[in-house]
């Protein structure tokens, strides 16, 4: 697999040096950021020498060895004078690497680091602008996950889907894994058994050729957008550019659930410019699905505990969606200006819930989120509580915190009140304009606020506290708040709790929504008794509850309380749904005392091998276990 008799001390010290370049060699009069701000700390790759700008894909979807084979050939935009090209790999099998008249090109591949992986480097002889790398992935490529029939909704067909972000899509394909590259790309995907494809791109697929599928994705998109399912789908159409993907089971059920989809369109482009991707279409995924959502562009991934029946977890839909202009179109340049694609998703999100379902709904959201910061600024270490991170070293998924979302949101949020709407809107639909299709930092937006929010007026500029907003720790004391007296009724009820007397369940609790119940749940305090708990469960059923946010919340005030009648639904929970943020904070309760985490270990035993590789790795190390390989 490796080829070390090639990897000459001269390529490791080229690979050691980190993507070393986030733009296109074009330039334009716009700020762009120094070379300094855009290092990707996480990328082995040259882009500054020779830089990816095209990747096809011709690719063999095998069920039966659970592995993607063929090749991925990238055509590259080369320096003067440049010698090398150096891509990023992980745990992938590397078959052989040839120029665009298939003659093999010498090429290396380096240690393998835990997270970042190995680079490939690629000698260019004079002239060389298009490399094919021929591999397969293995059983350690941990961006893909293979579902056998059985944890599928419909049970009759295996299922495969991937997941690249932050630094996953080297696991699928060698590329240059930093989001500050951008590539256009074209896929062929050939597939054993009649299922049907589909990735984050227009679908071209021919009707002439049964079991094989087409993709083309024209306009330039970081790696970690590659995406690709590939199982029992069925589409249902919801509007002119909208519609959803999943197995026949649940498609009309999610067809009704994202229905405004296409409005929540129209509301993004009325106050921030076009929706540039043609298509939005939602891929419900199998319960094993890692994330919420993951904006895959095109075609939002999703986990189907959206699915409440109700629309109300339809924010993530909304977040989702808002990517398209945050993280998709304008994108942080590395994983230190992550709070650039969340932080401004999260601020859209919540103007999209305004529009659609109004201020209240809104509010809701903006304050369940503001009670997460709270916790999450008690929970991490002060240095990871700023927006601009240092992750050298580290795994980019420790700067993935309600740090990004929602200190990244308040902070928008801040701006915008500070100047209005009248003149913030507009200012972030420049940001969108001028920055589309590229990668931009930090401090490129500390710069277009200076110029386009205060004119170059430095007081102006002071008033607003970007620096502290930007590189202080924790949170302003003047950072802005909410209208607490959305949730006054789940305020009240819960905070009766405190005196520890057993008490009749509230009894207007009967027309809360979702987000009255969490904030409830969330505000009962940690002593609440059993008896309590039984009185609530007996009234409302809230152990048999299928909205899966209010389960989950439920579940941990259960485990913490030690109220057993919930325990047979925590196992269900815990082994038929793999979403990390239920999956993390369930087990961290559990593992908080000795029977707790020897249920919590009795239950992952069981529930591991359904749980995607990120999550696997996320509940391996929060219960001390060492996988079994
Ligand atoms: N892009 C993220 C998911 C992600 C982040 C995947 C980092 C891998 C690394 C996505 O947009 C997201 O934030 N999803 C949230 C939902 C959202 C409403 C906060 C989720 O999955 O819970
Ligand atoms: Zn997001």
């Amino acid at each position: 697999m490796r080829n070390a008799g090639l990897a000459l001390t001269f390529f490791l010290a080229a690979c050691s040096s980190g993507a070393d370049s986030m733009k296109s060699h074009t330039h334009s009069a716009h700020d762009r950021a120094p070379l300094a701000e855009t290092t990707d700390a996480h990328s082995y790759s040259n882009p500054r020498e020779a830089r990816a700008t095209h990747i096809e894909l011709d690719w063999y979807v095998d069920f039966e060895r659970q592995q993607i084979r063929g090749s991925a050939t990238l055509n590259l935009a080369l320096a003067p004078g440049a010698k090398r090209c150096i891509l990023d790999t992980r745990d992938l099998a590397i078959e052989a690497v040839t120029d665009a008249a298939g003659l093999p090109l010498v090429y290396a591949i380096g240690d393998r680091d835990p997270f970042l992986g190995s680079p490939l480097t690629v000698e260019l002889p004079h002239g060389v602008e298009r490399i094919s790398v021929r591999y397969h992935t293995t059983s350690e490529s941990s961006g893909l996950q293979w579902l056998t029939p059985e944890q599928t909704a419909g049970r009759r067909a295996p299922y495969l889907f991937s997941q690249a972000q932050a630094i996953l899509a080297r696991t699928i394909l060698p590329c240059q894994d930093s989001p500050g590259v951008r590539v256009t790309y074209q896929a062929k995907v050939r597939i054993s058994n009649g299922l049907a494809a589909v990735m984050s791109a227009e679908n071209r697929s021919r009707a002439d050729e049964p079991g094989v599928f087409r993709f083309e994705m024209p306009r330039a998109i970081p790696s970690y957008l590659i995406a690709i399912a590939v199982g029992d789908l069925e589409f249902r159409k919801i509007g002119p550019r909208t519609g959803v993907w999943s197995e026949p089971t649940v498609v009309e059920s999610a067809a009704r659930e994202f229905e405004d989809m296409e409005s929540m369109i129209d509301a993004v482009e009325s106050m921030f410019g076009p929706y540039r991707w043609g298509r939005y279409d939602v891929l419900v995924l199998p319960p094993s699905f890692p994330f919420g959502g993951m904006e895959n562009p095109c075609m939002t991934f999703a986990t189907p505990t959206l699915l409440a029946g109700d629309k109300s977890l339809v924010n993530v839909i909304a977040h989702e969606l808002a990517h398209s202009w945050s993280g998709n179109l304008v994108t942080n340049a590395t994983w230190r200006d992550f709070w650039l694609n969340e932080g401004f998703t999260v601020y859209l999100e919540r103007r999209i819930l305004e529009r659609i379902y109004g201020d209240r709904a809104a509010q809701q959201d903006a304050l369940l989120g503001r009670d997460d910061l709270s916790q999450t600024l008690k929970d991490i270490p002060a240095a990871d509580t700023r927006l601009f991170l240092d992750l050298t070293n580290r795994d980019p998924d420790d700067g993935m915190t309600d740090i990004a979302y929602e200190k990244g949101c308040l902070f928008l949020t801040h701006l915008e009140r500070s100047v209005g709407r009248a003149r913030f809107d507009p200012f972030l639909r420049a940001w969108f304009d001028e920055h589309a299709f590229e990668p931009v930092t930090t401090g490129q937006f500390r710069r277009f606020i200076i110029e386009r929010l205060c004119n170059n007026d430095i007081a102006a500029a002071e008033a607003l506290h970007l620096d502290d907003w930007i590189n202080a720790e924790g949170l302003r004391r003047d950072a802005p708040d909410f209208d607490a007296s959305v949730f006054a009724a789940p305020t009240a009820a819960a905070r009766l709790y405190e005196s520890g007397a057993t008490r009749e369940p509230p009894a207007d609790a009967a027309n809360w929504n979702t987000a009255e119940w969490l904030h409830f749940l969330q505000r009962l305090p940690k002593t609440v008794s059993v008896e309590n708990l039984a009185r609530l469960d007996a009234a409302y059923g809230l152990t048999q509850r299928t909205n899966a946010e209010i389960a989950a919340q439920w579940l941990e005030n259960s485990v913490r309380a030690k109220y057993e009648p919930a325990y047979g639904r925590l196992e269900q929970f815990l082994i038929g749904i793999g979403r990390r943020k239920f999956l993390k904070p369930l087990y961290t309760e559990l593992a908080k005392t000795p029977e707790g985490l020897a249920r919590a270990k009795a239950i992952y035993s069981a529930a591991r091998e359904g749980y995607h590789p990120i999550a696997q790795g996320t509940i391996d190390k929060l219960l001390g276990v060492t996988a079994d390989k």
